[in-house]
């Protein structure tokens, strides 16, 4: 097995990171590659993580991890730092972490800044992902020296799943978070979609603002609002439209992979719910004005859309049991997997965190089976119980391609 090694940087070494020269942007460069450079038998490019060294970030002070082009898993005590090792993943691959919006908690207490460095191999061109924040400065995002402008320019280059515990919020939180979801996977995959998004949020913000400074409808400036809402009508009809074509083509390999999970015990859907869809769309937009005008922001739009999840004709969120949430909340999950990679045409890298808790013994074993079949290429996992995810891998002869990396505190992370 590979050694980790350490390196040590001299305090105040945040430039290391930083120093760049600005060059072409990788992006172009990625897609072109698949393109064109791609043998033309082998459908989805090759992708992993091959290391990433951390500074400061979170509970970690400084790592450098080298990982197996398969599994790996991160096992150790609660706390010790597993989901933030994940976390430090998801911040180079998407640039930004997927539980604090915070950048700045992100940073180790009492610290000035944290870096990221990724070294992600695709096919045969090596990618060098830097993320550093410093206090009081923005956020550095960077790829092969090409510092980017706009968080969106990373997007769906370096796709990741992550399944967590925190998931079921997409069944128990409001429809924000699953609109986030859903319009995060498919701006990944449909550039169109995410400038009609960028755009619609540009124009609402706008639009409230309006709301929110005129005290009284004789403050308002209607042809100023005529503007808004001549712009936001057209993109609220494309957006619902886009959605509901993803939600169709989500809902089937969903409704797969939940079959597949549970083998067929349960009947589960997922739709779209949009009064955009709907032919009154425009009428019902206008007359919701005054309405606006009292709440002093827009109340009506796709902005308030919703997904609805189902298990046997019943909301999930009500009736389903944790694990029947957990698998709903898995077989999505690889739906997002499958369709990014059918999309984007490379496998994207899996986050599995703290997956094993409250699963069944046949979801578990229908979820290991997928890993030792070459749907997912390289895969991370946490578990606090090193006992039983080195058995469960080994149930399923996994446990030769597998890394263990045994986190005591943060400083002291071996590979077994
Ligand atoms: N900005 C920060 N600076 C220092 N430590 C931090 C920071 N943010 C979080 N932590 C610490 O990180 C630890 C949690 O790490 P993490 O969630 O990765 O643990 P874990 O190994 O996944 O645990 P579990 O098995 O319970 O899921 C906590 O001790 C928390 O105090
Ligand atoms: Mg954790």
């Amino acid at each position: 097995m590979q050694e980790n090694k350490k390196r040590f940087y001299p305090k105040g070494s945040a430039n290391f990171f930083m120093a760049s020269t600005p060059s072409v942007s990788p992006a172009f460069r990625i897609r072109t590659k698949n393109l064109v450079m791609l043998p033309f038998f082998k459908i989805f490019a090759l992708m992993y993580l091959e290391s990433l060294v951390l500074r400061h970030f979170k509970n970690h002070q400084q790592q450098e991890l080298h990982f197996s082009k398969r599994i790996n898993c991160l096992v150790g005590m609660n706390g010790v730092g597993k989901t933030n090792l994940l976390d430090a993943i998801h911040y180079c691959c998407i640039g930004k972490s997927a539980f604090n919006s915070l950048d700045t908690q992100n940073i180790q207490h009492g610290e000035q800044f944290f870096s990221l460095k990724a070294s992600v191999r695709k096919q045969e061109e090596i990618f060098e992902i830097i993320c550093a924040l410093q206090q009081g400065k923005s956020k550095v995002l960077k790829c092969n020296q090409y510092e980017y402008t706009r968080l969106s320019e990373h997007f769906g280059l370096f796709p990741l799943v992550l399944i967590c515990p925190d998931d079921t919020d997409l069944i128990r939180e409001g429809s924000d978070y699953r609109r986030k979801f859903f319009d995060f996977t498919l701006a990944q995959m449909n550039a169109t979609f995410l400038g009609y998004l960028y755009t619609y949020s540009n124009l609402l913000k706008s639009r409230n603002a309006h709301l929110k400074q005129a005290n009284e409808a004789a403050q308002i400036d209607w042809a100023l609002l005529d503007t808004y809402d001549a712009q936001m009508l057209p993109l609220a009809r494309q957006i619902a439209k886009m959605r509901r074509d993803f939600c169709q083509e989500i809902s089937k390999v969903f409704a797969e992979n939940y079959a597949f999970l549970t083998e067929e015990r349960e009947q589960t859907t997922l739709t779209y719910q949009s009064e955009a869809l709907n032919t009154d769309f425009e009428q019902r937009y206008r007359a919701h004005l005054q309405q606006d005008i009292f709440l002093k922001r827009t109340d009506f739009g796709v902005h308030k859309d919703d997904f609805k999840f189902e298990i046997g004709g019943h909301s999930i969120k009500k009736f389903g049991s944790q694990g029947q949430q957990k698998s709903y909340i898995i077989a999505l999950k690889l739906a997002q997997f499958k369709l990014l990679q059918k999309h984007l045409k490379v496998t994207p890298l899996l986050l599995l965190d703290d997956i094993f808790d409250k699963l069944d013994s046949i979801r578990t074993a229908k979820l290991l089976s997928l890993l030792s079949d070459d749907t997912f290429t390289q895969v991370f996992i946490t578990d606090a119980n090193p006992k039983r995810i080195t058995e469960l891998l080994r149930s399923v002869c996994l446990i030769d391609w597998a890394e263990i990396f045994e986190l005591s505190q943060a400083e002291n992370l071996s590979a077994q």
